[in-house]
């Protein structure tokens, strides 16, 4: 039987983590953050073979009306399971295990934004709990790393979806 296990990113794992999915630049960026304290660079391994990651945003928002409207409150950000080993529950339990992180830090909400035409990722992410947050579309940044370290910005549309985690299953 296959084991999945999800932790937090150590540096010494990078390699195997960009490897599979890309973006080293992306990857050094949050493991400095993480290790500023400033959020948590989750990854799944599958019998020890990196399948997807997601980060925990606990600073403020780059947002401006998400951190009007949702001060303090952490981000669900960049989730991604690497393309062959999508639709298995891979993304669900990066989820979850994102969520208990939180809620073992005392926060009590989680939200997230994502792309408005991202249907799937929109479907994904309302049958796991989370709601619109019944506001305007925000202006967000899709910022695309390069292998040389360099980086593209792209603004986008995004749907701004919150969820209680004080009622979220401890799966
Ligand atoms: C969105 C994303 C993270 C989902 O990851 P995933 O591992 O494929 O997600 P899951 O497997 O948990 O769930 C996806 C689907 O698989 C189905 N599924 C879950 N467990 C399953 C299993 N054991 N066997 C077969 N299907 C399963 C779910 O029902 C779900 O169906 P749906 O698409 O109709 O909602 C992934 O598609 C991805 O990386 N996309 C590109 C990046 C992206 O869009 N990220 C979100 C940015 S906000």
């Amino acid at each position: 039987m296959v084991h999945l296990e999800i932790h937090p990113v150590r540096p010494d794992e990078a390699p195997a983590l960009v490897a599979a999915g890309g973006q080293a630049g992306y990857i050094a960026d949050r493991l400095a953050r993480q290790a500023a304290d400033h959020g948590v660079l989750l990854a799944a391994w599958l019998d020890g073979r990196p399948v997807g990651c997601v980060y925990l945003w606990l600073e403020d928002a780059e947002e401006e009306e998400i951190r009007r409207h949702l001060p303090d409150i952490p981000l669900i950000t960049h989730l991604e399971v690497f393309e062959p080993d999508r639709n298995q529950g891979y993304g669900k339990r990066l989820v979850r295990a994102g969520e208990q992180e939180l809620h073992r830090r005392g926060l009590a909400v989680a939200a997230l934004a994502v792309e408005y035409s991202n249907k799937r990722a929109v479907r994904f992410y309302e049958r796991l709990g989370y709601q619109d947050w019944g506001r305007e579309f925000v202006d967000c940044n899709r910022r695309d790393w390069h292998e040389d370290g360099t980086f593209t910005d792209t603004p986008e549309k995004c749907y701004v979806f919150t969820k209680s985690l004080t009622d979220a299953p401890q799966d």
